[in-house]
């Protein structure tokens, strides 16, 4: 029989508080959209970091968590695709790339970008 634990999500893009009931054993988005609580995702598998949250309160576990730093995970975001609750949360929603840029945004646009196929001459 799984833990269960209280979640209160800030939806900042809806303007709106979801409050909700996960197990422990379950990934949060799963848990959340069964309760019909549809947040922000793409891959579903913790790698491109749309599902993104900022945990005001609480612990989550994401040992899958491939698309976010160790320190950004200490600094508070996590990914409810592979998010595991290990005790009542308090989540916020992320604005739009927010997390993608902190965890990417330093490894792309900073090269020179040319249009089309290379040439051999160049
Ligand atoms: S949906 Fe892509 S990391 Fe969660």
């Amino acid at each position: 029989m799984p833990r269960y634990y209280q979640v209160v999500i800030h939806d900042r893009q809806k303007n709106a508080v979801y409050r909700a009931q996960v197990p422990g054993d379950q990934y949060l988005l799963t848990s959340l959209e069964a309760q019909g609580i549809a947040l922000p995702f793409a891959c579903r598998n913790g790698c491109c970091t749309t599902c993104g949250v900022r945990v005001r309160r609480g612990e989550v576990y994401q040992p899958e968590a491939l698309g976010i730093s160790a320190a950004l995970r200490a600094q508070g975001y996590a990914l409810t695709c592979v998010g595991y609750a290990r005790s009542d949360l308090e989540l916020v929603t992320q604005d739009e790339d927010e997390l993608y840029e902190l965890q990417f945004g330093q490894y792309f646009g900073k090269g020179r970008v040319r249009v089309g196929l290379p040439l051999e001459e160049d």
